[in-house]
């Protein structure tokens, strides 16, 4: 063991340690030492090699614990990020916390602290904090930054490179992966500054979850500018770290596209769905380390790497491959299947003569609730579509009762949404308890968050 000497140490170092070790009534040797022992305790248990994260009994084999620090900013949704430290402990992490100025004004560092199981940072030029780990090593002695709730203002400190608090000098020291949670007024989200500042951090490589549409903190305030759930953004931040083996050794079936049912032999009963939804929930599934079939109606897409597809035409199609492919652990039907299809099927083209014809239909197998309903072999995991014009929660629940699925994502397809064939989706997720909106987002991110739910879903064993 090698031995030290205080007086090699330089001048400025040894200033700090005798003003230390008078404030704590030591000499500067017991100070050194009481630094040491503290600071090996602390490297241990942050390192995965002291107690294992909350939910990990600790004779089970153990993966190395994650480590998040977690940013708790200024704003009413500060209280949240008390929950989120133990959602994240839940999913494996470590969480170091550390709280800005304005967020001490809505939780405390000694809350935060006893949450996390070890102490929370709050000042720059707190010389303590500075000499015990210093906003260098925060920055880097994590996997994850994670900012819960990201104010505007921290938002916009971020994307200029400030670096004038601890929160902000730690975010630019930085070299890890951050997953920012916005949470603040609907006008201040939508502010052009607030909307360039986020294009800017995205740009370079931020990502950011939420913000959630909902009821504010203040009376009669209702928008977009909710933070996102803590389970939400536990699980962005988990699916973030483990990334493509989210869903390893799982199978996922989806649904994608259009029926399109023949009336004879040139002509058809289809609809506009494009498939750019469940083809993205198909990469994602993949992205994650799924092992993924893709039954999908006529479309203009490519197929997604990674994915087996089963092209069809017609629902009966569509039903007939979903039982080939199951067994699944998961099935996500997001294809537009038509309710009906003609009962008739001319075998030559129907011929322009006399009156128009009148065609007779008759009803499709309806595929969701089928699979929904089967006594076995049903998937864990049954997630259905609800594209609505109308009362689109309204809908969506009586949807998941009668359709007998775990989860809707319930969308409004009116025209004026531009949502069908358009790139980006506004969607909620209709759960037996629950309604979550999620922010307006592209269709591959609406994928990507709806993957995460599902990884979090099969590992808590509860859809
Ligand atoms: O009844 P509705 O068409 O609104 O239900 C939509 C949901 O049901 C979607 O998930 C869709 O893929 C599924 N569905 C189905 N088979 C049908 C009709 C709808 O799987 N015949």
């Amino acid at each position: 063991m090698a031995s030290l000497t205080v007086r090699q140490l330089d001048e400025k170092l040894k200033q700090r340690l005798r003003l230390r070790a008078a404030k704590n009534g030591r000499s500067v040797e017991d100070e050194v030492r009481t630094i040491l022992r503290s600071a090996a305790a602390d490297a241990e248990s942050f390192a995965g090699g002291g107690g294992p994260a909350r939910s990990v009994p600790s004779e089970q084999p153990q993966k190395a614990a994650i480590r998040v620090l977690l940013i708790i900013g200024g704003g009413i949704a500060a209280y949240k990020s008390l929950d989120l430290i133990r959602r994240l402990q839940d999913g494996g992490a470590r969480v170091r916390c550390v709280l800005t100025r304005a967020a001490q004004h809505f939780v405390t560092p000694l809350a935060a602290g006893a949450l996390a199981g070890q102490r929370a940072y709050t000042d720059l030029f707190d010389s303590q904090s500075e000499f015990d780990i210093g906003h260098i090593r925060l920055a880097r002695d994590t996997d994850l930054i994670v900012i819960a709730p990201a104010t505007a203002d921290l938002i916009a400190k971020m994307a200029n490179g400030h670096a004038d608090d601890l929160a902000t000098a730690a975010l630019l020291a930085t070299d890890k992966p951050v997953l920012l949670a916005p949470a603040m007024n609907p006008h201040m989200w939508t502010a052009k500054a607030t909307q360039r500042n986020l294009m800017q951090l995205k740009a370079d490589g931020v990502r950011v979850i939420g913000p959630n549409a909902g009821e504010m903190a203040e009376r009669g305030e209702a928008g977009i500018g909710r933070m996102a759930e803590p389970l939400e953004i536990a699980a962005a931040a988990i699916a973030m770290l483990h990334g493509s083996s989210a869903l390893a050794g799982r199978r996922v079936l989806v649904t994608s596209g259009p029926t399109s049912e023949p009336l004879d032999p040139v002509r058809v009963l289809a609809n506009r769905s494009s498939g750019k939804q469940g083809h993205a929930i198909a990469a994602a599934a993949a992205a994650a380390g799924a092992d993924v079939v893709l039954i999908s109606g006529p479309v203009k897409l490519a197929d997604p790497p990674g994915v087996t597809v089963m092209p069809i035409e017609t629902a009966q199609q569509m039903l007939a491959a979903v039982e080939k492919a199951l067994p699944a652990d998961v099935a996500i039907f997001a294809a537009a299947v038509a309710d009906w299809r003609p009962r008739q099927v001319s075998a030559n083209k129907i011929k322009k003569h006399g009156r128009p014809p009148t065609i007779a239909l008759i009803e499709n197998p309806d595929i969701l609730s089928t699979i929904a309903h089967k006594k076995s072999g049903r998937p864990r995991l049954v997630i259905g579509f609800a594209a609505e014009t109308a009362d689109v929660i309204g809908n969506a629940k009586a949807k998941l009762k009668k359709k007998g699925c775990d989860w809707v994502l319930a969308n409004d397809v009116s025209p004026a949404t531009g949502i069908m064939g358009g790139d980006r989706n506004t969607v909620h997720l209709v759960t037996a308890t629950d309604v979550e909106s999620w922010p307006p987002q592209s269709k591959d991110d609406v994928a990507r968050t709806l993957i995460e739910r599902v990884a979090l879903a099969l590992a808590d064993n509860k859809p």
